[in-house]
């Protein structure tokens, strides 16, 4: 009998020190499982005299069932204990101000959604990207965009220049994206069909002009491009772009070294309002300037004006931002104010395609 005794006292010990719902588990089987304490003990029943087991049969039973109650007992401590624990794991303090993810709180520039929206648009009817650097050479900026050396276009720029190298060479930040036609003209084959959108710079601040801003160029070159495709290029584009069913344009002869013909464009649009709406009204607004290629640009890229023809473009970006969008301070773009980019800037998961629509 005190052989029993002891092992319900270790039994029990090792129940109450049991601190995992796996330990106490462990606890069960060394006891009451097939090869158990409790059990083997049980299995001498049957080679007991009737006497004894009479005694003992009801003494092992007893134990049997007390050390299934400990354990079970045991369980739901452990059990409640574990319950308390997570629970205070996973506390929650519903007086915190509540995090924005991310994604949710986080906001694109109008300028990279727009020049997201430009891509989109342009890359549907069969254009490439190309980019070039933003502090160029005279050459790429003017020289073979058929700015003769010395001549007054060159001044209308407001150009920001380096100091001279020791070379004599003067860097400059360039003053539209046109340099890059000529990278373009000059690495690829034609045909080419390009858009090349990047930041240009020009010594100039007011509501309108920022000293850096961005442009978007455009290049069609083959041996058949003309002024009708450039005509339905831009209205097939500004109709996309400003997500009306019609825009009429005006075309108007203009000059750049680096076009002939030259063109300015004008939309018809409606400014009666507080805002400008484009495809409608009586009103017209200059928008971009374009142009067939000129024959030296073509030669200067090596490329053989009998042979290869095409046109171009240059509009500003931040200016299409502004008109669809809404903004009338350019300078309030580039300030950095959260508060702005809050109002006026884009989810970063929208992102703009011409299926899924560009700004909604
Ligand atoms: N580069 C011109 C500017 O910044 C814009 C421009 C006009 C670009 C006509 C062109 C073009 O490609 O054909 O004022």
């Amino acid at each position: 009998m005190s052989d029993l005794n002891t092992l319900e006292a270790e039994i029990s010990a090792a129940i109450a020190s049991a601190e995992t719902e796996a330990a106490l588990e462990d606890v069960r089987v060394a006891a009451l499982g097939k090869k158990g304490s409790v059990s083997e003990k049980m299995k001498t029943l049957g080679k007991m005299s009737p006497e004894e087991r009479k005694e003992m049969g009801p003494a092992l039973n007893g134990l049997k069932n007390r050390v299934a109650d400990a354990i079970n007992a045991r369980k739901g401590v452990l059990k409640e204990a574990a319950l308390e624990a997570r629970l205070a794991s996973e506390k929650v303090d519903v007086t915190q101000p509540l995090r924005l993810n991310p994604a949710d709180e986080g906001r694109i520039h109008p300028v990279s959604q727009v020049v997201d929206e430009l891509t989109a648009i342009f890359a549907d009817m069969g254009f490439a990207v190309a980019e070039g650097p933003d502090v160029e050479s005279d050459e790429l900026n003017f020289t073979a965009l058929n700015f003769p050396e010395g001549h007054p276009a060159r001044e209308m720029h407001d150009t920001f220049f380096f100091n001279e190298k020791e070379d004599g060479e003067r860097k400059l930040l360039r003053t539209h994206t046109s340099p890059v036609q000529i990278r373009t003209m000059r690495s690829q084959q034609p045909p080419l069909r390009v858009i090349m959108p990047g930041r240009t710079y020009r010594c100039d601040s007011d509501q309108t002009h920022t000293p850096m801003f961005h442009q978007l160029e455009g290049l069609v070159i083959d041996k058949s491009a003309h002024m009708g495709h450039l005509k339905g290029t831009l209205e097939e584009f500004l109709k996309a772009f400003f997500e009306v069913d019609n825009v009429v344009l005006r075309f108007r002869p203009s000059f750049f070294p680096f076009t002939e013909p030259s063109m300015e464009v004008d939309v018809q649009c409606d400014r009666s309002g507080a805002e400008v709406k484009i495809g409608e009204g009586s009103d017209w607004m200059e928008i971009l300037g374009c142009g067939m290629v000129h024959p030296n640009v073509l030669r200067n890229c090596g490329l053989d004006p009998d042979e290869y023809q095409g046109f171009a473009w240059g509009i500003g970006i931040d200016r299409l931002a502004m008109l669809k969008y809404g903004m009338n301070d350019l300078r309030a773009f580039f300030d950095a104010d959260v508060r702005w980019l809050k109002h006026y800037g884009f989810r970063p998961l929208d992102m703009p395609t011409l299926l899924g629509g560009l700004s909604d």
